[in-house]
């Protein structure tokens, strides 16, 4: 069978755990020996959805917490078709960020399940691979100060830390965990080696729906 579809692979973890840096590295290593590969990132704000979630990010302005869920939602889904696309092309796509920070930071907030979190993402695209970052507190405070978005403190990152666990209970999804106190170099070698797997595993296999039944 010709058919070598690229892999989807998604960086998950805490704030400053190092997601943004490992993906360029990750892209840019597997370009250079060969594959196809390409960033992307969650939110983006490109786009007009992606303006709205970038503003409510910057506290430029406030809108309800279960629009602003769906909003994140929908900046998801309106990439779906070029997601597919790429990877049906053969390009593997490196992904910061996905459903699992979006359902993880709203169902953080009070009076939000996990459950209904969940439901606007069902369907999308299932990743072959989740790296999850994992960093404790106090390390990541060492690697500077919160910023000024929204969510950037430390008793909401440890809810969201705690719902990033339920999320990786699911055994229907390709978890791994990677310890990102190590540095920058050797996380990627492991990160590497991991979506190298990960890329082989996947150009053979159909493309699978995100918390669907299978
Ligand atoms: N393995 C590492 N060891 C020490 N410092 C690191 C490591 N990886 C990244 N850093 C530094 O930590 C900071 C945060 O890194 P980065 O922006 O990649 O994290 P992030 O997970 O994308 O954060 P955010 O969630 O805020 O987008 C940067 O200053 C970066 O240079
Ligand atoms: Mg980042």
């Amino acid at each position: 069978m010709a058919y070598k579809r690229g892999a989807l692979i998604v960086l998950e973890g805490v704030d400053r755990a190092g997601k943004t840096t490992q993906c360029k590295k990750l892209v840019d290593a597997l370009s250079q020996c060969g594959h196809f590969a390409e960033l992307l990132r969650f939110p983006e704000r490109t786009t007009e959805v992606g303006q709205l979630v970038g503003s409510y990010l910057e506290k430029r302005i406030n809108l309800e917490d279960h629009t602003v869920h769906l909003l994140f939602s929908a900046n998801r889904w309106e990439h779906v078709p070029l997601i597919k696309d790429k990877l049906n092309n053969g390009i593997t796509l490196v992904v910061d960020r996905y459903a699992f920070s979006g359902v993880a930071f709203t169902s953080a907030k009070e009076k939000f399940s996990l459950e209904w979190c969940k439901q606007p993402d069902v369907g999308l695209p299932k990743p072959d691979l989740i790296l999850f970052l994992q960093l404790n507190p106090m390390e990541a405070t060492k690697r500077g100060d919160f910023g000024n978005e929204r969510y950037e403190n430390s008793s909401f990152q440890e809810r969201v830390l705690h719902r990033f666990f339920q999320l990786m209970e699911d055994e229907t999804l390709n978890w791994k965990v990677v310890d990102a106190s190590k540095n920058i170099e050797d996380l990627h070698k492991e990160i590497r080696s991991l979506s190298e797997d990960a890329i082989q595993e996947a150009q053979d296999k159909p493309l699978g729906e995100l918390w669907t039944e299978e």
